[in-house]
């Protein structure tokens, strides 16, 4: 059964590349140590000025530009972060404002990692319902901005950055033929049992701070391999296929050795993995996203590729969707 069908996609990043290098002359760190544990090389890093919202409009009005579409002609914003401009009012409002789309349905996810698949999910069924016909699905941080930049454990890992997506309700009657396209099936899941492995120490209604990020990586890499690997055979059996029918599967770009772990689990040869953890490294709910969009952009992801999503992130959250381009 097919869903919503993709019209575009955008991405942004800031300006500031860092490079490994650069951090190892502040912080206890190599270039070698950080590409062999993560594959990364590089991360973006917002500067003054650069923030959520700024990064997610540019991705967005991005989306619109591919799309073809008028942005007063969206129904329905859906933003995933973790790090929002402010507590609220959401940052979908503000970007929704600086398209010029205002009075349709704005509202952020917070699903961490995985809040893109959250927005996606949410979206598609919103459009099913009929509650509207045009969605603009967004996952855009600034992790670099709740980040200990004393702890060499985490802040290596983390970038800045947006990716948006235009989703269309498919036409009439939703169908039942796989080759369509559109979102074939979603699963989402959430373990609030792991919350320590993976957090922020501070919030509005705790410390009344922002906190910073804390990590347990070692055990976050073992639940990761294992639950994404559950979720995606779920996804395939919903739709009735095998590994081998994917032509691309865009993940979460946490970390090159939980990319390549869940592909080799899943039997799925690397190169059908979008991989874009060396330059952009964690970029949290905006990774999917940056990776697809760049992946569509460089020739790779065509019209009819069938393509799997999937993240995992904090609290644990979990989920994967599977599309028809
Ligand atoms: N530079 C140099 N040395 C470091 C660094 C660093 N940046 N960070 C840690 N080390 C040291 C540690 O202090 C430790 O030293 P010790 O042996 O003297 O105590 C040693 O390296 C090994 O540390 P570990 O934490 O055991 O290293 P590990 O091999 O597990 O790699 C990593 C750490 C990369 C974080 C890994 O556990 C990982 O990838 N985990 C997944 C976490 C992740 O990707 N989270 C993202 C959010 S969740 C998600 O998106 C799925």
């Amino acid at each position: 059964m097919t869903g919503a069908r993709l019209l575009g996609s955008g991405s942004a990043l800031p300006k500031r590349v860092v490079t490994n290098a650069e951090l190892a002359e502040k912080i206890d760190t190599s270039d070698e140590w950080i590409v062999e544990r993560t594959g990364i090389r590089q991360r973006y890093i917002a500067g003054d000025g650069e923030t959520t919202s700024s990064l997610a409009i540019e991705a967005a009005r991005a989306a619109i530009v591919d799309a073809g579409i008028d942005a007063e002609s969206i129904d329905l914003i859906v933003l995933a972060t973790a790090t929002p401009d402010n507590t609220f009012p959401a940052t979908a409002t503000k970007v929704q404002d600086a398209l010029g789309c205002n009075g349709c349905t704005a509202f952020d996810v917070a699903a961490v990692c995985s809040g893109f698949l959250y927005a996606l999910a949410t979206a598609d069924s919103l459009l099913r319902t009929g509650m509207g016909k045009r969605a603009l699905v967004i996952g855009a941080e600034t992790f670099s901005r709740i980040l200990d930049w004393e702890d060499r454990t985490t802040c290596v890992l983390f970038g800045d950055g947006a990716g948006a997506v235009v989703l269309e309700a498919a036409e009439g009657d939703i169908s039942s033929d796989p080759a369509k396209p559109g979102i074939i099936s979603s699963r989402l899941h959430a373990d609030g049992a792991q919350h320590d492995l993976l957090y922020v120490d501070g919030g509005p209604s705790t410390t009344q701070t922002v906190g910073h990020l804390r990590m347990k990586g070692r055990e976050v890499f073992r639940h990761a391999v294992v639950n994404l690997s559950s979720v995606l055979h779920e996804v395939l059996g919903d739709a009735g296929i095998s590994a081998d029918d994917i032509d691309w599967i865009v993940p979460h770009q946490a970390n090159a050795r939980i990319l390549d772990a869940t592909a080799r689990k899943l039997g799925i040869p690397p190169e059908k993995v979008v991989v874009t953890v060396d330059r952009h490294a964690n970029t949290s709910a905006a990774s999917v996203p940056l990776a697809f969009d760049t992946a569509r952009r460089d020739g790779r992801i065509k019209p009819g590729d069938l393509v799997m999503f999937e993240a995992m992130g904090g609290g644990f959250t979990w989920g994967a969707t599977l599309m028809r381009i």
